[in-house]
């Protein structure tokens, strides 16, 4: 959900301005989701790099997520929408924590979408934390083998399916350490649009574009 900050920037408003607005133009794009039959849907909310941004930034999109939980939760399980979350969740702040926890149990039999949510998240960091967790499973005094099958049943995103399509917002051309081991056969859609402009309809421009790409997988076609 990249640009809000330019968004904020280009009107002379305080940056979280544009995170504010960056929230509401969630909504929709999470409803048109539902509506076209997604399955999942993640959004890359806070890295685990943004923790270098000024404390005041960081503290507001924090109580903007718990704002966003406390408001929407029941529209979105009345949506049947099931709220996930990905990422370091334990370095997350307390009342975050709880908020999260919550709604991931008011909406758990959701069963039309998916909404996840990708907080305190690189992939870096999911990858180590999978790896380490695999280790500690192992019996002592064996010299076990990592498979990928097994690996991903290590992930924050075991049990889902890769991403097909990986939407970036604001003309970034990079992956910013999001979802690199799922993301290996995504297609990639690049929009200069800022986030908080985004919306369900260039939603669909993004949908009708990878519906013409040609998916290979490394074969031939
Ligand atoms: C990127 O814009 C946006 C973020 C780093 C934060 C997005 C998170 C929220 C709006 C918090 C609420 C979360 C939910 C799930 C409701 P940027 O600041 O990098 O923009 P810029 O590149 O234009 O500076």
């Amino acid at each position: 959900m990249d640009g809000n900050g330019r968004w904020a920037q280009r009107r002379g408003l305080p940056r979280i301005m544009g995170h504010r607005q960056g929230v509401l133009a969630l909504k929709p794009v999470v409803k048109e989701c539902a509506r076209l039959g997604i399955e999942v849907l993640t959004v890359y909310a806070f890295s685990t790099e943004n923790w270098t941004r000024p404390k005041p930034e960081v503290e507001a999109l924090m109580g903007l997520l718990c704002e966003f939980l406390a408001r929407e939760t029941r529209e979105l399980q009345a949506e049947g929408v099931s709220i996930r979350v990905i990422g370091d969740v334990a370095g997350l702040p307390l009342s975050a924590q709880a908020a999260l926890a919550e709604a991931v149990a008011q909406t758990r039999d959701g069963s039309r979408l998916i909404l996840n949510l990708a907080l305190n998240y690189g992939a870096r960091n999911e990858l180590v934390r999978a790896v380490n967790r695999w280790l500690q499973d192992q019996p002592p005094g064996v010299r076990p083998v990592l498979t990928e099958a097994v690996l991903s049943r290590y992930l924050d995103t075991a049990g889902l399916p890769d991403p097909d399509l990986l939407i970036r917002s604001s003309g970034e051309e990079r992956l910013s350490n999001f979802l690199l081991w799922q993301i290996a056969y995504t297609e990639i859609y690049v929009t200069k649009t800022l986030w908080p402009d985004f919306n369900p309809e260039e939603l669909r421009q993004a949908i009708a574009e990878y519906q013409r790409r040609q998916r290979r997988f490394g074969g031939i076609g």
